[in-house]
């Protein structure tokens, strides 16, 4: 079922259901307005704990809260009527115990409404996997290359390049399916692999500088948008460069106001531009009464 056939909204069992012959397409959102573009498009979003980057500019994802993944959260889900949403738990909030990890999961989901949490890990993580599961929270599996875990990498590293560590990705990968996530990221993981992983796990994979055989693919928007220059991936395909023209807009406007063009007279209250004057019966400080309640000037 694509996104845009869909009449309500897309579940994680829908999600597990899915294969590759009607890929899941999945992207990032941490905002209101982002969620609403992508909304119809999606299957799935996830409000990434990338955001910490992305959004806050730090060097890493470490550095994320509960709170705020959960403001973050509840801005995506205000926007979001029809994807499946996604909220990432924050580093350090649920590899101490599963008990912790429970408390914090079920916040996330109480205070933003979405329907599934992502953790990262892989047979460590199994055990608290089954326990969120089994308690009503729908788990998205997270394994590969794990950002949370960029210092034990070494580095946001390719993963699975020789043969012990790609065993050791494709245990991780099965010990999250079997302990009942509903799909799996596999991110930054040699191809080969990341195919054999796909085609065998009982689980779809959501892929992300994996495999095109994944059942599914995501990526940081802000990264296919050109809107984050700090540091492009080798995965990323740059389908705008938004970045360059929001550039170009702000220049513009910077012009305009130190050559007093901006603002126009259309742009100021109580002053009816000449031409329009005869067509504008009522501007809300004029006399005239207001019919409506005052809207915002928004
Ligand atoms: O935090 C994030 O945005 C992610 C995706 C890139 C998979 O984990």
């Amino acid at each position: 079922m694509s996104a845009a056939s869909r009449d309500r909204r897309i579940s994680t069992k829908d999600i597990s259901a899915r294969s590759a012959d009607d890929p899941i397409v999945a992207l990032t959102a941490y905002t209101m307005p982002m969620a609403k573009l992508l909304d119809p498009h999606c299957d799935l979003i996830l409000v990434g704990d990338s955001l910490g980057m992305v959004v806050y500019g730090l060097d890493s994802t470490l550095g994320v809260t509960l709170d705020m993944m959960i403001a973050h959260g509840q801005a995506v889900m205000r926007g979001a009527s029809r994807a499946c949403v996604v909220v990432d738990m924050p580093f350090g909030s649920y590899q101490e115990s599963r008990e912790i990890a429970f408390r914090n999961a079920a916040r996330i989901m109480a205070e933003t409404g979405c329907a599934a949490v992502k953790l990262e890990g892989g047979v460590e993580m199994a055990e608290t996997v089954a326990f969120l599961v089994a308690r009503g929270i729908p788990v998205l599996g997270h394994v590969g290359l794990k950002p949370q875990s960029v210092h034990s990498h070494g580095g946001f590293r390719v993963q699975g390049r020789d043969e012990a560590m790609a065993e050791a990705i494709r245990r991780d990968a099965e010990a999250i399916a079997a302990a009942g996530a509903f799909a799996v990221v596999l991110e930054g993981t040699v191809e080969p692999l990341a195919r054999a992983i796909a085609a065998d796990l009982a689980a779809p994979v959501i892929g992300i500088g994996a495999t095109p055989a994944a059942q599914g693919q995501i990526l940081v928007s802000e990264d296919i948008l050109g809107l984050y220059g700090e540091f492009t991936p080798k995965f990323v395909k740059r389908y705008a460069d938004l970045g360059a023209a929001a550039a170009e807009a702000i220049a513009a406007y910077a012009r305009e106001v130190r050559a007093h063009q901006f603002p126009a007279p259309e742009h100021c209250f109580g002053v009816v531009p000449a031409k329009a004057s005869a067509k504008v019966k009522t501007l809300r400080n004029t006399t005239a009464p207001a019919k409506a309640p005052a809207k915002s000037p928004r």
